[in-house]
């Protein structure tokens, strides 16, 4: 049975049917890349995966990221990560809801904080709360396509400063967790605001909210300025595909060209994902929209 690729109403995200186990066989796992090259977001649905096939499912797709957080990382399998919550677990500072939300994270690109920020993320839930814990994707070029051209023109040759760790906002102070030496002097990086993406060359707008800190030539006013009003025109409802977690699915996105953010969960419910992160070939600098 060959591959079915088949639009989600109203969004970018692209449901993938006939994957019946892994190893896919040499057709399969040709025309699946593809698709990855040219999409921004593939769903898979009633895919069972060990930790084992997980982790050989992503590797058909080039080398795996073992992450840079080791307390993220499974105990066993370095190349997955873990993500769980705990009745511990600190509150979402902003839970508009009064539901007594955790483990909500903003929009944000993986690991932008890296020279070579990852290719694509592969996640599947271990255990899902009935309600709650869901996961929204944007197509970053979806986005840019739809600024108005003033601020295109205005995009164009800009370059942003990325961190993990910010003393005025971000992850450390958000985090309250103890980074280790390796990761506190992990150095700045800087990527394009606007790049053409190597496999597709479509624009992306490459905005990471939680590691932008600022673009470079700019004062931090007008960065912040920028940068926010960006962030407003992206994070709208007409770009996002939520994603609504069941059993056996895998969401796979192409982390160059989406944005994406975790709603969080109820706290009296635990939720544990397991993620697996395909390492960036190329600097994206080289791609820089001039
Ligand atoms: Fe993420």
């Amino acid at each position: 049975m060959t591959l079915e690729f088949i639009p989600m109403a109203d969004s970018h995200a692209i449901e993938v049917k006939g994957i019946d186990s892994v190893p896919l066989n040499a057709a399969d796992s040709q025309q699946l890349r593809r698709a990855f090259n040219d999409s921004a977001l593939l769903v898979i649905r009633d895919l069972e995966l060990s930790n084992e096939s997980h982790i050989e499912f992503t590797r058909a797709f080039g080398d795996l990221v073992i992450h840079p957080l080791e307390f993220l990382r499974h105990r066993d399998y370095p190349e997955i990560i873990e993500l769980s919550t705990s009745p511990e677990e600190p509150l979402a500072a902003d839970d508009p809801s009064g539901d007594e939300i955790v483990a909500y994270s903003g929009w944000h690109t993986d690991l932008t904080f890296d020279p070579v920020p990852s290719l694509g993320g592969f996640l599947r839930p271990i255990e899902i709360p009935p309600e709650s814990g869901y996961t929204a994707y944007m197509d970053a070029a979806e986005i840019y396509q739809a600024l108005p051209d003033k601020t295109k023109q205005t995009l164009r040759g800009l370059t942003v400063i990325h961190s993990l760790l910010d003393n005025s906002d971000g992850v450390a102070k958000d985090a309250d967790i103890d980074f280790p030496y390796e990761v506190q002097a992990m150095a700045d990086v800087i990527h394009p605001l606007v790049f053409n993406h190597p496999h597709n060359g479509r624009p992306v707008l490459f905005i990471s909210p939680t590691f932008t800190r600022r673009i470079v030539g700019f004062s931090q006013e007008a960065s912040d300025q920028l940068l926010g009003e960006l962030k407003e025109f992206a994070a709208n409802e007409r770009f996002s595909y939520v994603h609504v977690w069941q059993p056996n699915d895998l969401v796979i996105w192409d982390n160059w060209q989406s944005i994406h953010k975790g709603y969080g969960h109820k706290k009296k419910y635990r939720r544990v994902m397991h993620r697996t992160t395909l390492k960036g070939d190329r600097n994206l600098m080289d791609y820089l929209m001039p």
